[in-house]
């Protein structure tokens, strides 16, 4: 089963913890992972994928300008009935990292996506709206970020068996 991991990053801490989630979804059998920013994504993998992950700085306590405007534009690919999860990093605690995932979220209901992110469900660490990475904290979220891929592959092969 395909699984896409798609981030925008300017200075490269996005990036980080998309390479993370990707450690960790490759860690479930049978999952095959393709990790694209924003202005490279594969339409084709894309289109094939069963998940997508999208994951943003946070900007202005929200998600970043160049996801607004990519969720505002025609998708490359159908994404309804794909099941979604997101992940942000940011400076500081009350930067508005939350708000940054939940807007993602909203974009993700409205092109019909089936959002997940295990939230306080599959135990510690909590994942509520998805996982984040502050300043802060960048090194120690790394096992979260891990964490968070492969619940999250898991539930989409547990949602997609078949992987087509
Ligand atoms: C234009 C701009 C606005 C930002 N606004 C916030 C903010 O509101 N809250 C916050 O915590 N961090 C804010 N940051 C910091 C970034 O979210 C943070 O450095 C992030 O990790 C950058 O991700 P990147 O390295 O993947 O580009 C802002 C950064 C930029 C460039």
């Amino acid at each position: 089963m395909k699984i896409s991991i798609l981030y925008f990053s300017q200075t490269g801490n996005t990036r980080t913890m998309a390479e993370i989630v990707a450690e960790g979804a490759r860690a479930v059998p049978g999952v095959e992972v393709g990790l694209f920013p924003l202005d490279a994504i594969d339409k084709e993998f894309l289109d094939a994928s069963k998940a997508v992950f999208f994951g943003t700085p946070t900007y202005l306590a929200s998600t970043c300008w160049q996801w607004k405007k990519w969720f505002d534009e025609p998708a490359p690919c159908p994404l309804g009935g794909k099941l979604g999860a997101v992940f942000a990093t940011a400076n500081f605690a009350q930067g508005g990292a939350d708000i940054a995932l939940q807007t993602l979220l909203c974009h993700m209901l409205v092109k019909g996506m089936l959002v997940y992110s295990g939230g306080g469900a599959c135990g510690s660490p909590y994942t509520h709206l998805g996982a984040v990475a502050l300043r802060e904290n960048f090194e120690e979220s790394k096992a979260l970020f891990r964490i968070f891929g492969e619940r999250v592959a898991r539930k989409a092969l547990e949602l997609f068996p078949e992987g087509k």
